[in-house]
């Protein structure tokens, strides 16, 4: 079969989290391991994304440079996979602006993301427009600039959360719609394919009603990538269960405790029922003490790596540069198709 064009977007939102690893960048390793040679992997670090909320110049900097390092901490390798900053590619933002002038405003209201963006913004008001006058523009394309992130490349696939499976239809009807609109000899994008990623979502160690969030005032509710193994044990030894006796996977009747059980079957990649299983009679204190053990297992190999790479600025430098010319050299090729098509 041809090779897929697998693309995939993170925001520079500094260390990760437990969840952010194991609901996110973990697939991006295993798709990496799991590719056919002709498959072409590309791994973006979403500046111009994170601009649509209020950012420090100083720590947007930082978070940029921890979350490479992070991705080569884990396993991304940039000799395998194009690994770069979208803000390094400019071809992103033109093609977005593109695609803007095609995309019908109703679809981007439609999408459940600024809907709710103007949900959070409501005041006394019932009228939309003074409440979308309290939000950037910015957030209202958001959509769009990912549909131009997939489309410059061509991708294929696009492994994301559920909660993305909307933007990337938003994607294929834009693409779809320039297809339509600028025939040429053949469509000009493929369709993209939505590949929803199987993810595991962590709760929050404190409130396990609700995830595992950077947003979360309380520290104690979630483990960095860069926590040492006494942060790791008071953490869990802290986290909320219940006090029914005996261990039992019941994530509606039991959050906590079920979730401590994901997180274990998680780091040690085995089956959370059969994980369930073997702690049925075991009392709390024993699945938190092997949760801790397990977590400070699965994090001591990416944690070192991480704090040894972070200050290799002059490496950090050379990977992100090489990415942004291997990413332009793709994209390159799709923006001349597009202006020519255009007329531009
Ligand atoms: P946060 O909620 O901490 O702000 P983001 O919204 O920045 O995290 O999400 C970044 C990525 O990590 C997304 O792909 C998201 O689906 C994933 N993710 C975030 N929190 C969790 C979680 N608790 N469990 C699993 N995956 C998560
Ligand atoms: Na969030």
């Amino acid at each position: 079969r041809p090779g897929r064009v697998i693309l995939s977007g993170i925001q520079p939102t500094g260390i990760p989290h437990l969840g952010n690893y194991l609901g996110a960048l973990s697939n991006w390793v295993k798709l990496q391991k799991s590719a056919e040679p002709e498959d072409k992997l590309l791994f973006s670090i979403v500046g111009w994304h994170a601009l649509t909320l209020p950012q420090d110049p100083a720590s947007l900097l930082a978070a940029r440079n921890d979350m490479l390092a992070v991705l080569l901490a884990i396993g991304i390798d940039p000799n395998r996979s194009i690994l770069f900053h979208q803000d390094h590619n400019p071809h992103h933002t033109e093609l977005s602006w593109i695609l803007s002038c095609i995309a019908p405003m109703g679809k981007l209201r439609r999408m459940t993301t600024w809907k709710s963006r103007l949900a959070a913004a409501r005041n006394s008001s019932s009228e939309d427009e003074v409440d979308e006058s309290m939000l950037n523009a910015g957030l209202f394309m958001y959509p769009v600039l990912q549909a131009a992130d997939v489309l410059v490349y061509k991708a294929t696939h696009v492994p994301v959360g559920d909660d993305q499976q909307q933007h990337i239809e938003l994607t294929r009807d834009l693409a779809d719609i320039f297809n339509r609109t600028f025939k040429g000899t053949s469509p000009l994008f493929p369709l993209p394919t939505y590949v929803n990623t199987p993810s595991k979502r962590i709760l929050s160690l404190k409130d396990p009603t609700s995830k595992m969030s950077k947003s979360s005032p309380d520290v104690q509710s979630r483990i960095l990538l860069t926590d040492i193994a006494s942060q790791i044990q008071s953490k869990i030894r802290a986290a909320v269960t219940d006090s029914i006796q005996g261990i039992t996977y019941d994530p509606q009747g039991r959050p906590g405790t079920s979730n401590l059980l994901t997180i274990l079957a998680a780091c040690t990649d085995s089956d959370v029922t059969q994980v369930a299983k073997a702690y049925e009679s075991q009392g709390h204190g024993t699945l938190k003490r092997d949760v801790a053990e397990a977590v400070e297992e699965f994090l001591k190999g990416p944690r070192a790596q991480f704090n040894r790479i972070r200050h290799e600025t002059t490496y950090l430098e050379e990977v992100a540069r090489r990415g942004a010319i291997r990413a332009i050299e793709h994209s390159e090729v799709t923006m001349m198709e597009v202006k020519t098509r255009l007329g531009l």
